[in-house]
């Protein structure tokens, strides 16, 4: 039996991967460049920094900022991120998140957030499930972030379980990576076309149960 499950935040325990859509959106538009859902697959799970560099790129400008210019402009994304999540309460919470932290609880499994977001503390607050949390993985301290497996493997450790004997569920391609890389067992939350076929997915956080991970888990 898996002995701890780590998450991921946006898009997994709540719609916030929208919101990091539409602030990237934002600013981008501020930039003269246009970013679309099919380009915006290729944001997710990725540092904010490095979703900055892959927008310049789109748009041919990666050399047009100076390294102050480019800290202004991510920052200036952050902004109107923060300003998207003030609203968000339990309700927003994604059908099943509750309930799954609750089963892992009573049956003694570790539960960490492994999210790329410094966001994470105040939306697991926002959303009244810090308490769940055994950990949560500061991303400020790894060393490279998803697609590599550093952000899984801090917060197995922080948990004190071996990174074998952990789940990772993710809804995004680098995340996807990241805990493949890491040695944990994925679990996607979305479409087996974009997250891949040679890995346990499910459509919707709501089959996210006790029971379905450990199906999945035996499985492997
Ligand atoms: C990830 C999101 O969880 O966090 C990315 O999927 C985001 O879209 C990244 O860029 C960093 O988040 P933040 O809130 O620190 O800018
Ligand atoms: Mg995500």
């Amino acid at each position: 039996m898996f002995k701890a499950v780590l998450f991921d935040l946006d898009g997994v325990i709540t719609d916030t991967a929208e919101y990091h859509y539409l602030a990237w959106k934002k600013l981008a538009d501020e930039l003269g460049i246009t970013i679309d859902r099919e380009f915006n697959e290729q944001l997710k799970g990725v540092s904010r920094e490095e979703s900055l560099r892959r927008i310049l790129a789109l748009g041919n400008k990666e050399d047009a900022f100076t390294p102050e210019e480019f800290i202004s402009l991510a920052t200036k994304k952050n902004k109107h991120y923060v300003e998207m999540i003030q609203a968000v309460s339990p309700k927003d919470v994604y059908p099943g998140i509750l309930s799954l932290l609750r089963a892992l609880r009573a049956n003694k499994i570790k539960i960490a957030l492994a999210s790329a977001s410094k966001n994470g503390p105040f939306l697991l607050k926002q959303m009244e499930l810090t308490s769940y949390f055994d950990a949560i993985a500061d991303p400020g301290k790894v060393a490279a972030s998803k697609p590599a497996p550093d952000i899984f493997l801090a917060a197995a450790k922080e948990v004190g379980v071996a990174i074998h004997e952990a789940i990772g569920v993710e809804d995004a391609q680098a995340g996807i990576q990241a805990i493949k890389a890491s040695g944990a067992l994925p679990v996607g939350v979305g479409d087996s076309k974009v997250l891949g076929t040679d890995i346990a997915v499910v459509k919707e956080t709501s089959e996210l149960t006790m029971n379905k991970l450990e199906t999945i888990w035996n499985k492997k």
